[in-house]
């Protein structure tokens, strides 16, 4: 790659990594890219840097312009190590250059580098910083997604660099939106905006929906948003803030989502009468079996219905160890608005179903209890308690569903790509 103009004076000197397929724990099957910025103003200014094993790729790129020994500003929005971990490579040939960065920032920043020979100017929201021609304000962001979390807003280009609020994980020779989505499809783009949402962004609706109100009260203008992974939004940013905002309101389609794991296929044989169930009431229905289907595309899945039906055999008395790490995984993730049901299998002794219910109840999600559970295999009569209810639990989701969003009943909008 090489450096992209993505305003007048502004470029994209960031790296494309094509092959990353585990990003700590969730599977990114179309890789990603570690943007950052370079202002080639009066005062060179490089907004973020890159993973450290890209570092030569954004050096190169920074070097296809100046000598990077020019840059004055180094602005870190976060310090998250995907973002940051080159910048002892970048600092080694700016050293007088002065980093901005939030207090926290700082702060974590000293636990990752020595960092006692370099400059620092700790920033807050609205704090400003001419580089000559532009005006960078700051705007913290925290905990969307770590505590030391900004973003940087670029007053003469109305552009807001946004670190990872609004990107994806995506790699692409594409720089922008429109170029993506003319090579893809619209669709691709908000797949992957809804898959790092679920994955990532999932705990925060509450924060994001506050930041949103406080960028509107600042009366930014934004005609572009760069974020610090994937796709630039520039033929329309209202867009992806829209979908931000519907994500944060916990939007979802009005499907249930059946999630389970077996030993002997008992619990996946219960699948069957309650997806037939559900279907009867006119209700969506999908089903995920978790050793088959990694866990991030399975909370995504999650987080885009309504309503999720957890199966589990028990194993020694507990859940199936499988369920019970897709629960822990999905109660970190705080999800909201949701409701839930669990059915299973036991041989001598129950335990599984019981457990499920009651992570429901720590994640403060409704449940539809008792939930159904039969011993060793089904029966023909088992069969027909998980056709009721399945039917009763999809009877009940498009009650709940009304409550949240009825307008977009029986899926007219779909979450779905
Ligand atoms: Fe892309 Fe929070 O790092």
């Amino acid at each position: 790659m090489r450096a992209v103009e993505i305003k007048p004076g502004i470029y994209w000197v960031g790296a494309i990594d094509w092959a990353v397929r585990d990003f700590h724990g969730y599977i990114t099957p179309h890789g990603t890219s570690y943007n950052n910025y370079l202002i080639m103003d009066k005062q060179v200014t490089l907004v973020d840097t890159v993973k450290h094993d890209f570092s030569e790729y954004t050096i190169e790129n920074i070097r296809s312009l100046v000598d990077p020994a020019k840059i004055e500003n180094v602005v870190i929005n976060h310090i998250e190590n995907d973002h940051v971990s080159s910048l002892d490579r970048i600092m080694a040939l700016c050293p007088n250059a002065t980093i901005y960065i939030t207090d926290r920032g700082k702060k974590a920043l000293d636990r990752f580098f020595d960092t006692s020979h370099w400059k620092f100017q700790i920033v807050k929201t609205g704090h400003t910083l001419n580089t000559g021609t532009k005006t960078i304000t700051f705007l913290e962001t925290p905990m969307l997604h770590w505590p030391d979390s900004m973003m940087s807003y670029v007053k003469e280009d109305r552009l807001l660099i946004s670190q990872d609020a609004f990107g994806q994980h995506l790699a692409s020779a594409a720089r922008f939106d429109d170029e993506y989505c003319d090579q893809y499809s619209v669709t691709a783009l908000e797949h992957a905006v809804r898959d790092y949402y679920a994955n990532i962004l999932m705990p925060f609706g509450t924060l994001i929906k506050a930041k949103l109100a406080e960028v509107k009260k600042l009366g930014l203008e934004i005609d572009m948003i760069a974020p610090d992974h994937g796709i630039i939004w520039r033929r329309d940013p209202g867009k992806i803030l829209q979908m931000y905002l519907d994500m944060a309101n916990d939007k979802a389609d009005l499907r249930v989502v059946i999630i389970y794991d077996t030993m002997w296929h008992s619990t996946e044989h219960m699948t069957i009468p309650l997806m037939q169930g559900i279907k009867s009431a006119g209700v969506d229905v999908e089903v995920v079996k978790l050793r088959s289907t990694p866990m991030s595309i399975a909370i995504k899945r999650v987080w885009e219905s309504r309503a999720m039906l957890v199966g589990t055999p028990t194993l020694n008395n507990i859940m199936f160890p499988s369920v019970a790490e897709f629960l822990t995984h999905l109660r970190g993730l705080r999800p909201k608005n949701r409701l839930a049901g669990a059915f299973g299998s036991y041989g001598w002794g129950g335990g599984g179903v019981k457990e499920a219910y009651a992570v429901f109840k720590q994640m403060g999600l409704e449940a539809v209890e008792p939930g159904v559970e039969v011993v060793y295999r089904p029966s023909r009569d088992d069969d027909k308690k998980c056709y009721d209810f399945g039917k009763q639990f999809a009877e009940k989701t498009i009650e709940y569903h009304k409550k949240f969003d009825g307008s977009q009943a029986n899926g007219c909008q779909t979450m779905r790509s």
